[in-house]
């Protein structure tokens, strides 16, 4: 990697008017983060100190975005949408005052890596002033076609202004472009929008350069990295990319994936080594997993940590603030939300955990349900370490069960429950003998004298 300092522009003017959406493209999200974010995150791991991204008219919601995920990234706003040199040139305080290289990249391909960033600047550093991120199309209708003659790169030719012959060529533009500070400010300003569309196109930078005498030549990185969404099943064929990506990741990484094309990762999922996942689980965003877990067929997770040895699913939920502490054992069809399940702890069958603590080693019976919610605020359930609590037991909250405590099946506890102590909070069973042998006579005859009537 080079050493000189980084500034990458973002382009994100586009409302992406064939998502066919309210909210603008680079807002959607792939493994649970917006486009935007993924490109971000590729500049941030190229070495970009700095990054600006070109936003259009009316989008508060994505400035807020871009500023929770990069707070020291700035936003320009493109008033007017006159073409790409344009968008750029919306950036110019940004780029003006830079001296080191500069990348120009999209925020709808968000399957950039940092790899092929770091080519195109490592080409800058041998002495390129221009480069363009090019790539071998299987169908390279649209895109502009990269015209190099002895290795220097002459043009850029727009698919609509191309003659047959040189739509012949198969290397085509990417979007993404590195430049040198030195004549960035230059280039721009000589770009004009004497062409069809009337627009400021980026891509001309690439015959002004050559006019200029510089040196301006082509990395290439694979078509499917480069991919670009302006529609939904494009998007849908991003996240297939992405998700093959992290199921080849973590596997690498010594996880166990059953059926890989079943189990679906967010972009910050954090696992262990060692770990092994049954098919079709989801882990949405905010999940860590320690080594030994195995994670059964059909769990979802959400903002929740696994600890080492421990076993979830089948079926499980586990909502934003699960803590499953270490071997503890969390079964089929178990919700845990906002809870602490501590070490060796069994919660395995049909049963609601919510706003709770369950002590080391303690036993949830089938059926249990934690009351957390009134319908105005949320209460909390502790249990000991120890606790055996009953099948189909109902803990009102607030209610702390002592270490030790034990409630009988069924029962509805509404007070705490001291140490060591049983809580019994059903209705007494009375048995009246041979009261069933009674009952089934009378009833027997009854149904006969129906039938006699009719
Ligand atoms: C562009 C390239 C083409 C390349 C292709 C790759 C130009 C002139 N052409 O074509 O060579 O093969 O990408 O996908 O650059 N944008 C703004 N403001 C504007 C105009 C565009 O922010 O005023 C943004 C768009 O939101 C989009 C990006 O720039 O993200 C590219 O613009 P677009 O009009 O889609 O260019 P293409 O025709 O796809
Ligand atoms: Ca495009």
């Amino acid at each position: 990697m080079t050493q000189t300092d980084c500034l990458a522009i973002v382009l994100a003017a586009g409302m992406g008017t064939r998502m066919r959406s309210d909210k603008p493209k680079v807002m959607h999200e792939i493994g649970g983060l917006p486009l935007v974010g993924h490109v971000l995150s590729a500049v941030k791991q190229a070495g970009t100190a700095k990054a600006a991204v070109i936003v259009g008219p009316q989008m508060p919601q994505l400035i807020e975005t871009v500023q929770k995920l990069t707070p020291d990234a700035v936003c320009y706003e493109q008033t007017e949408r006159l073409g790409t040199a344009h968008a750029v040139m919306a950036a110019r305080q940004a780029y003006e005052q830079h001296t080191g290289d500069i990348l120009v990249l999209t925020a709808d391909t968000p399957l950039i890596t940092a790899q092929s960033l770091a080519k195109l600047r490592q080409e800058l550093a041998n002495g390129a002033d221009v480069v363009v991120l090019g790539f071998h199309a299987d169908d390279s209708t649209g895109y502009g076609r990269l015209l190099v003659e002895n290795g220097q790169l002459t043009a850029i030719r727009e698919h609509k202004d191309a003659t047959e012959a040189e739509q012949q060529v198969k290397l085509c533009n990417s979007g993404i472009l590195a430049f040198s500070s030195k004549h960035m400010a230059k280039l721009l300003d000589a770009v004009e929008n004497n062409n069809n569309q009337q627009e400021y196109y980026l891509t001309d930078t690439v015959e002004l350069a050559n006019r200029f005498g510089l040196k301006v030549s082509t990395v290439t990185a694979s078509e499917q990295e480069v991919m670009g969404i302006n529609n939904r099943a494009q998007l849908a064929a991003c996240e297939e990319v992405f998700q093959n990506r992290q199921r080849q990741h973590f596997m690498l990484e010594g996880v166990t994936l059953q059926a890989p094309n079943s189990v679906y990762f967010s972009h910050d999922t954090k696992l262990e080594g060692d770990i092994t996942i049954e098919p079709n689980v989801v882990f949405a965003a905010g999940v860590s997993v320690a080594s030994g877990a195995t994670i059964r067929a059909f769990s979802h997770l959400e903002q929740a940590h696994v600890a080492s040895g421990a076993t979830v699913g089948p079926y499980a939920r586990l909502r934003p603030g699960a803590q499953i502490g270490e071997g503890a054992h969390i079964g089929n069809f178990v919700e845990i939300k906002k809870a602490v399940v501590e070490r060796g702890a069994k919660v395995n069958h049909l049963t609601y955990i919510g706003d709770a603590r369950v002590g080391e080693k303690s036993n949830i019976g089938a059926g249990t349900i934690t009351c957390n919610y009134d319908g105005y605020m949320k209460h909390h359930t502790d249990i000991g370490a120890n606790c055996f609590i009953g099948s189909n037991s109902v803990l009102v909250a607030p209610v702390q069960l002592e270490d030790g405590a034990f409630t009988a099946a069924g029962s509805v506890i509404t007070k705490n429950v001291p140490q060591d102590s049983l809580a019994v909070a059903r209705a007494m069973q009375t048995n009246k003998i041979g009261l069933a042998a009674k009952m089934r006579q009378k009833l027997k005859a009854q149904l006969q004298r129906l039938k006699n009537k009719n």
